[in-house]
């Protein structure tokens, strides 16, 4: 055989291979209906249980029985834990569907993700001390008034993993996502320990009175942002709209009928009616859908990075097919099979030998996906440049052609995924049959929704496939709520 034959044979094998693992990333309009029925039963139980099963979804209750309609003001200040970041915010509501907010912001330290040894006190000491940064810059009155003079200053706390909220200003954490592992902290009242934690900073004057998860943040953000809340303005919730986050982790809420909410302390529940309040923010976390594995699509490159290089085995395996903090890893071990069998990275120079960065967890950012996603340009330079500079690796044309179609098919398959949760909860709620023409709002925020180009496109090409059909899909309005967790937690502390 001459070196030409050779090489494309082996582009030829390549191919193969690529292509039968593009087709395992597939999902058609069955999978999608079985999805979407399995997600509606899974909402069902976890409205119904109090303890959390891998078959049901946790369908948390947020305690927030009232949307916003954009004519609330005041200035309130808010702290956000994401995955990736921490900001310190302060939120000047203008009553007019708009806000001023100051910042802070900061990558959360390695260490608080990574040493195995940290203590919740090390995680919320930090926090309390970036909390006492943007005090200093954006409020230093505050520590110069007299302890007796102080008036409480009220802060909203989004704190974006699964949390048992027993109040709207208490709640334990479940379990850790995202990559944080710190073990001593579930169980504990996450208030408790930011406010014991602000108390030694010297900061006793400001009080957690609100804790949020970022997908309700995200949703009470977004009715206080639009002005297209004409059957809000009551302040009632009347409308199932859906708030969700498709960024480093992802997640939803929506509005649910008390009635339905079974789980929900019946004392408390009657305390509500008696109020006159009808209905209330759900938060699914359906990060952890089908944790048994029941319908979801599964690939072993799934099975590896949830078993071999996630911090929560066996836990959020729906989020690991979709969100940024994964897209990376399934390409990575995509990849790393392949150069196993000798198909790919012809021109590393030590070929029988797995390179170092291909075989770091998480070397590969979503970020650089989304550069390959839309690169057309000549000889795909733009991912000849991304593998270069991310996995330090070059590439033959041939094999950036078939990285490419992998990264097509495992973000359309996580966009795709994504349209389940959405059409599940309309059809729940019947949110598309209650109005006249029964359009909806969702408010969306994070990283892949907002940047990952083609993202929003084939979620609604997924929706038009799922069972609300063309006809729902067209129904459906998704808006980028940006950063709306802080403006979230804000507006929930005006109302505490
Ligand atoms: C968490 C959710 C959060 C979502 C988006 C998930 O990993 O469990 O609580 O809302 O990430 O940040």
């Amino acid at each position: 055989m001459s070196f030409d034959d050779l090489h494309k044979a082996s582009a030829k094998a390549l191919t193969e291979a690529v292509d039968s693992i593009c087709q395992e990333f597939v999902v058609g309009p069955e999978k999608i209906e079985e999805m979407t029925n399995f997600f509606i039963e899974s909402m069902e139980k976890g409205l119904t249980q109090t303890t959390h099963s891998k078959d049901a979804l946790d369908m948390i209750p947020t305690y927030v029985t009232g949307l916003p309609n954009g004519t609330e003001r005041g200035v309130l200040l808010a702290a956000d834990l994401g995955g990736t970041n921490f900001r310190v915010c302060s939120v000047d509501l203008n009553g007019d569907h708009t806000f001023v907010m100051k910042q802070v912001k900061s990558k959360i330290p390695d260490e608080l993700l990574e040493d195995d040894n940290a203590t919740p006190k090390d995680l919320f000491g930090y926090l309390a001390r970036r909390t006492m940064v943007f005090i200093k810059k954006y409020h230093p009155e505050v520590l110069e008034t007299a302890a007796a003079d102080q008036k409480p200053l009220k802060l909203g706390f989004t704190f974006s993993y699964p949390i048992d909220q027993s109040s709207l200003n208490s709640g334990t954490l479940i379990r850790w996502t995202k990559g944080f592992k710190i073990a001593d902290t579930v169980g504990k009242d996450v208030v408790t320990l930011y406010q014991d934690a602000l108390a030694e900073q010297g900061l006793s004057m400001i009080k957690v009175v609100a804790l949020t998860n970022d997908t309700t943040g995200t949703f009470l953000s977004h009715c206080y942002t639009s002005d297209n809340t004409d059957s809000l303005t009551s302040g009632e919730i009347s409308e199932p709209i859906i708030g969700c986050i498709f960024g480093t982790g992802t997640n939803g809420c929506y509005v649910e009928d008390l009635k339905n909410i079974k789980k929900l302390d019946p004392k408390v529940r009657e305390r509500f009616i008696a109020e006159g309040k009808t209905h209330m923010v759900i938060n699914t976390e359906w990060g952890s859908f089908d944790n048994e594995l029941k319908v979801l699509p599964t690939t072993k490159y799934d099975l590896d990075i949830d078993q071999k290089y996630s911090a929560n085995p066996g836990f959020h395996l729906f989020e690991k097919r979709i969100s940024g903090m994964y897209l990376g890893e399934l390409l990575r071990c995509c990849l790393v099979d392949l150069h196993s069998k000798g198909l790919i990275f012809s021109q590393y120079r030590s070929y029988d030998q797995l390179p170092h960065r291909l075989k770091t967890p998480n070397e590969l950012d979503s970020e650089v996906l989304s550069h390959i996603e839309i690169d057309d340009s000549t000889g795909l330079r733009e991912t000849e440049l991304s593998m270069l500079q991310s996995l330090r690796l070059p590439t033959t044309l041939s094999e950036r052609k078939e990285i490419q179609k992998l990264v097509r098919a495992i973000s359309r398959r996580a966009a795709y995924l994504s349209a389940v949760p959405l059409a599940a909860i309309l059809i729940k709620t019947d949110a598309l049959n209650k109005r006249y023409h029964g359009e909806v709002e969702i408010g969306c925020d994070g990283s892949v929704v907002e940047l990952y180009p083609g993202f929003r496109s084939m979620l609604r090409h997924a929706l038009a496939l799922s069972p609300i059909g063309a006809e729902g899909e067209r129904k459906v309005h998704l808006k980028i709520a940006k950063d709306g967790s802080g403006v979230g937690a804000a507006l929930c502390a005006l109302v505490a």
